[in-house]
């Protein structure tokens, strides 16, 4: 879509800032557009503090006035969309807020626009089904922070078409993103799939009291080397996000159970980093949370990731992912040191499997059923690195 210049992102919050911010940087020309004029306010000054940042570390090739420049807020939705080729939708994962927004789309955007959906959660197919055109809708999922975090999931529903599935790729490309082609529509698409095996198992385990919320971010971070806990991430998510995105996928058919840790702290309004706290307390002083060294043995992080290992193999086995998408996904997309299925390799697929059993053993949870593709590697040998193959040849 070499010539896309103006494109519109609807909703200014986390995502819609982010990825607005983005396209600017790119030298595009960006109608943001909210409901109310304090959550464009909002989003212009958090774009202003991250570009200014970036300017700082010579991150980006323009001063950050003249980026901003290509930024335009708007109240009005008419005006907002009505002369742009993309129309990038960022509003709250709830279905019915956004067929409003797709319904308004119809009527107000050039027959030739793409319309594209950022959701996380929620199938193209039923987002699509509010406008008359299916074919040009298609999901554009960036991930949060939109400017460091490089992956761009595009997702077709079964009536998009090729052209605009081409074109999704080729605007990816021309920001600088690295796409990965969803095949099929299912709720999370690849990696949210993953990512909330690995945040439920990490609440379950403090749920059934196997560990607590700072154990599991410390096995997580030092000893699995991600970038950040499943509850430091979670609240820098928002937990409020994280309810409405398992519910919506839970609600499809991905069944994951949501559980009293999180609910209560969105009960008490506490959503993460954005409110001060969630799992833990954000301040001024304090604005990361402390993640003790010291526990980051107590448990393998083999059982944590077990769920996500056995999520792959679910994607693998019905087309959804190749090897790679999962591996490119959860690097670019999250920021794991190396790919998911490299990491079972080096645990052993036996590992994975024993894990998923004790897993079921303290929770019952039905979904943690190892995948048929994982018993088959074991019963041929395919352990991993030990055995020289696994997922992959060593
Ligand atoms: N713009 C500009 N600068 C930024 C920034 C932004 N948006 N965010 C952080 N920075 C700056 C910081 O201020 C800091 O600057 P300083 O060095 O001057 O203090 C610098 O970047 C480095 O920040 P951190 O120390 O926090 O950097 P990290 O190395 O920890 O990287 C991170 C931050 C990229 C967020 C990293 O922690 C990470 O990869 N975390 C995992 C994120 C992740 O998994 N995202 C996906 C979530 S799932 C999702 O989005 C899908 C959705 O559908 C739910």
């Amino acid at each position: 879509m070499g010539s896309t210049r103006t494109v519109a992102v609807l909703g200014a919050g986390t995502m819609g800032h982010g990825i607005a911010e983005v396209l600017a940087i790119h030298g595009i020309q960006v109608n943001v557009r909210d409901i109310e004029r304090r959550f464009l306010d909002n989003a212009k000054q958090k774009i202003e503090w991250s570009l200014k940042k970036l300017q700082e570390k010579n991150q980006i090739n323009e001063n950050a006035e003249r980026i901003m420049s290509r930024l335009s807020f708007e109240l009005d939705m008419q005006k907002a969309v009505r002369d742009c080729d993309l129309i990038i939708e960022a509003v709250p994962e709830d279905i019915n807020v956004k067929k409003d927004i797709f319904r308004q789309l119809d009527l107000y955007t050039k027959s030739s626009a793409i319309l594209a959906t950022n959701t996380s959660s929620l199938p193209i197919g039923e987002i699509s089904s509010a406008v008359k055109d299916p074919s040009r809708v298609v999901g554009i999922h960036f991930f949060n922070p939109p400017v460091m975090m490089k992956l761009v999931e595009v997702i077709r529903s079964t009536s998009t078409s090729d052209k605009v599935v081409r074109d999704a790729i080729s605007l990816a490309k021309e920001i600088s993103k690295v796409p990965i082609l969803v095949q099929k529509d299912v709720p999370g698409f690849i990696v949210n799939r993953l990512l909330v095996r690995m945040m439920v198992t990490a609440r379950l385990l403090v749920e059934k009291r196997m560990a607590t919320v700072e154990e599991v971010d410390s096995v997580l971070k030092y000893g699995a080397k991600l970038p950040m806990g499943a509850f430091e991430l979670a609240d820098y998510i928002g937990l409020d996000v994280i309810t409405f995105v398992e519910k919506a996928m839970s609600q499809r058919g991905f069944h994951v159970p949501l559980g009293t840790l999180i609910e209560d702290k969105v009960r008490e309004g506490k959503l993460g980093v954005k409110t001060g706290s969630g799992f833990y307390t954000y301040t001024k002083e304090q604005p990361k949370p402390v993640i003790p060294l010291e526990l980051s043995s107590k448990i393998n992080s083999a059982l944590i990731l077990a769920p996500s290992v056995n999520e792959a193999a679910w994607l693998l086995s019905n087309s959804v992912a190749s090897k790679d998408d999962i591996e490119v996904g959860v690097k670019l997309g999250l920021g794991f040191p190396e790919g998911l299925l490299h990491m079972a390799d080096e645990w052993g697929i036996d590992v994975i499997i024993s894990s998923l059993k004790s897993l079921y053993k303290a929770t019952g949870e039905a979904w943690l059923e190892p995948q048929q593709l994982l018993l088959s590697m074991v019963s041929e040998g395919r352990l991993g690195r030990k055995s020289k193959k696994g997922f992959f040849e060593y």
